[in-house]
């Protein structure tokens, strides 16, 4: 396993690749690697012959008072679960080597950009688009791996790379959650001990959801008290939204009706925002 640091030494790798004719996998991640990233790297194992994961804590999808100074940073860690799991290359560019001074192109996929994350983050996704355009452009893969973890983040990377035609493959893969059903995280080691025992109810508030909706409630109203009712008995510091959105357009919807629904959720424990989701099928 190679570390690449320089944007020059990722294109001269990949271009070898392509010209061995392997088909080139890419895994973007932030470090702090759990079994989320590894459950990806492993998808992207399958329908590649190399797999690059790139690990860049990235400034600009940051708001000001975000946690971009204290993210959880530790690269020999993530080295070893990266050899582990048997990445070829890891792309590790410093901030100056992706933002050169005079920086000053971004991409904006702009409605569902500012809805749900982004409104309460409203930079952010230009920051995750930015980056993920840069990283397609730098390796060029065939594929790339992306977790249901972050629904919306998916849903602006699949829209990006139809609308500026990306010609790249992507693989989404399922949520990975610990025993008690907490989506794995980076940011779950900021969890203090009660705030981490009190996170498990945004899954069990979704399950609870999605049972409701299996026996036959169609009352958006109903499944929303209840998810309401399970998260705060477990006193989260604040609710930011509990929404319904239609998966094929991301636009909230009002009532049950054909298709999927994808029920989004994020709340903060202590000072530490979370989110989830969980896409129930209606038959
Ligand atoms: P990061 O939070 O490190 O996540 C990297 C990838 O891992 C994302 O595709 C995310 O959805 C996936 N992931 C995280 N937790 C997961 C879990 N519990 N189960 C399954 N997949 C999970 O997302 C980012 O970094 C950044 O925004 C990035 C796309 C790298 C751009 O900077």
């Amino acid at each position: 396993m190679e570390i690449l640091r320089t944007v020059r030494e990722m294109q001269a790798r990949a271009e070898q690749f392509r010209l061995s004719g392997k088909r080139i996998g890419v895994v973007p991640t932030m470090g702090a690697l759990h079994e989320g990233h590894t459950s990806l790297l492993s998808l992207a194992r399958t329908r590649s012959d190399v797999v690059i994961l790139t690990i860049f804590v990235n400034p600009t999808q940051f708001g000001p008072n975000e946690d971009y100074r204290r993210y959880p940073r530790d690269f020999e860690r993530d080295e070893k679960l990266a050899r582990e799991a048997g990445v070829d290359s890891i792309f590790r560019p410093d901030v100056e080597e992706m933002y050169p001074d005079g920086f000053q192109t971004y991409v904006v996929t702009e409605e569902v950009a500012q809805t749900f994350e982004g409104k309460i983050r409203p930079t952010h996704f230009r920051g995750v688009a930015t980056v993920v355009a840069k990283l397609f452009h730098i390796i060029r893969p065939h594929v790339a791996v992306f977790g249901q973890k972050d629904a919306q983040q998916l849903f602006i990377i699949r829209a990006m790379v139809r609308d500026l035609n990306f010609d790249i493959e992507l693989l989404t893969a399922p949520i990975v959650r610990e025993s008690d059903g907490l989506a794995r995280s980076s940011r779950n080691v900021y969890l203090g001990e009660l705030e981490r025992l009190n996170a498990s109810s945004l899954y069990r508030s979704l399950a609870g959801a999605g049972e409701l909706i299996g026996k036959g409630e169609r009352d958006l109203r109903v499944v929303r008290d209840s998810i309401l009712a399970t998260l705060a008995a477990a006193s989260p510091t604040l609710i930011d939204y509990v929404a319904f959105v239609d998966p094929a357009t991301f636009r909230e919807i009002d009532s049950l009706r054909g298709g999927d629904v994808l029920i989004l959720l994020a709340a903060r424990f202590g000072t530490t925002r979370l989110i989830d989701n969980l896409l129930v099928p209606l038959r």
